[in-house]
């Protein structure tokens, strides 16, 4: 059975062989503590460093490179809410992490999501 290991907060998630499981929102129903603002790939808050299994995660996405740049992408980082995994992986982040837009920005983007209009999930390539 495939575990992603949430590092940072010591939690790990398992999920069934086959499935391709959305990484925040595995974090979010286990309360693995991953920060995150928009769930929409626009903040870059819930960025993590992939120390192991980048090979089971889905490609980076339009978005992530946008947010995140050539730099920290070429370092494993990731954008949870954007990121699929359908094997072992090992994440980590500065759990004081902040967003990579203006915390007004991503306040507005946290309301957005929480009044139902956005999700974790697939989006744009
Ligand atoms: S939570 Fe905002 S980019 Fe993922």
């Amino acid at each position: 059975m495939p575990t992603i290991h949430f590092r940072t907060s010591g939690r790990s998630v398992d999920f069934d062989e086959g499935d391709d499981v959305n990484m925040l929102r595995a974090a979010l129903r286990h309360e693995a503590g991953v920060p995150f603002k928009c769930a929409s790939g626009n903040c870059g808050t819930d960025r993590v460093l992939v120390e192991s299994g980048a090979e089971h995660l889905s490609a980076p996405r339009k978005r992530e490179r946008e947010l995140l740049g050539p730099e920290l992408i070429a370092a494993g980082y990731r954008l949870a809410c954007q990121t699929y995994v359908e094997g072992d992986c090992i994440v980590s982040w500065d759990p004081e992490q902040q967003p990579l837009i203006s915390e007004r920005a991503a306040d507005a983007l946290t309301k957005k999501w929480l009044s139902g209009d956005a999700e974790p999930g697939r989006g744009d390539d």
